[in-house]
């Protein structure tokens, strides 16, 4: 960390008047984007005890390489472009900044991007259908972070509470086809009307990547690629138990147009991408005008 860097957390782990959640965010937004998210991926830190008992631990770093493949600031990189792109596109689509906005992260594994969109908002919630997700984000004192369903009808939010973004990062890219619809279709209630949905999908050059790092069990690459092209949508399951009687997760490519024609509910309003994380394509989606 740059020595101004820490001289201006020192300011606010001394400072008497900072001393909640709310209040220590508030004052590290100062630092900058990049140096709050590599503050956030080493607490705790010992040479900040107040801040380190007030903000969420980082998860371990066996936990981040099984959720999210890699660990540490390599992987905080990835999660700085997406931040920074959320952050922009938020602002492009809606005439307004995601300050104080309601936030979602669906399919939040341990929280990796949550920990860095408290850059924007306070108002940042999790949800996970993998009671494992949910126990590690409390274990680090993500409160609040809830356990959904793996074919949601509903998510775990009585009050008819509606987000102003929802982000699926790395969700909707294992996804099985009845997985994918029937998320998209219970997060158009939970999106305000003039909110955003981002969610990633991969090309249909994941397939090649995947077969070269013999990630593809048993299945042949050109057979997957053949699906992407004709129906739109690849789905290769994980061996993993069925949930209401279909695997629903595994590795998946979809198309922007089969995202289109099956999803009437949503417009494809603008996509990006960070040449950080190469087959994860990010589409931001916004409510149709039925
Ligand atoms: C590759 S991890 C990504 C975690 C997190 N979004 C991130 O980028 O750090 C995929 C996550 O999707 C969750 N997941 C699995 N099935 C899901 C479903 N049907 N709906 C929502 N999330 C699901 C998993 O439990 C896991 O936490």
């Amino acid at each position: 960390m740059l020595s101004h860097v820490t001289e201006m957390i020192g300011e606010v782990e001394r400072d008497p008047s900072i001393s909640d959640f709310s209040s220590a965010v508030s004052a590290l937004r100062a630092i900058g984007l990049d140096d709050f998210g590599r503050f956030f991926i080493e607490l705790p830190n010992p040479a900040f005890p107040k801040l380190s008992s007030i903000l969420p631990r980082m998860a371990s770093n066996d936990v981040q390489r099984n959720w999210t493949g890699q660990c540490g600031v390599p992987l905080l990189k990835q999660s700085l472009a997406v931040t920074r792109s959320m952050s922009s596109v938020f602002a492009e689509i809606t005439g307004s900044s995601l300050s104080g906005k309601r936030v979602l992260d669906f399919g939040c594994g341990y929280g990796r991007l949550a920990r860095l969109m408290f850059y924007f908002t306070d108002h940042v919630e999790g949800v996970d259908p993998w009671s494992k997700s949910i126990e590690i984000c409390q274990d680090c004192g993500l409160d609040g972070f809830k356990q959904s369903d793996y074919l949601p009808s509903d998510l775990p939010f009585p009050g008819g509470e509606t987000f102003d973004l929802i982000y699926a990062f790395s969700v909707f890219t294992h996804l099985s086809k009845r997985a994918t619809l029937t998320a998209l279709k219970t997060l158009r209630n939970y999106v305000s009307n003039n909110g955003v949905l981002m969610i990633t999908i991969r090309p249909v050059e994941y397939w090649d990547a995947a077969e070269r790092d013999k990630s593809l069990r048993n299945t042949s690459v050109n057979d997957c690629i053949k699906k992407h092209d004709i129906e739109g949508f690849c789905f290769v399951p994980h061996d993993r138990p069925p949930v209401d009687g279909d695997v629903t997760y595994g590795d998946t490519s979809m198309t922007l147009e089969w995202l289109r024609r099956n999803n009437n509910n949503w417009e494809v309003a603008k996509i990006d991408r960070s040449i950080e994380d190469t087959y994860q394509i990010y589409v931001y989606l916004t409510p149709a005008s039925l």
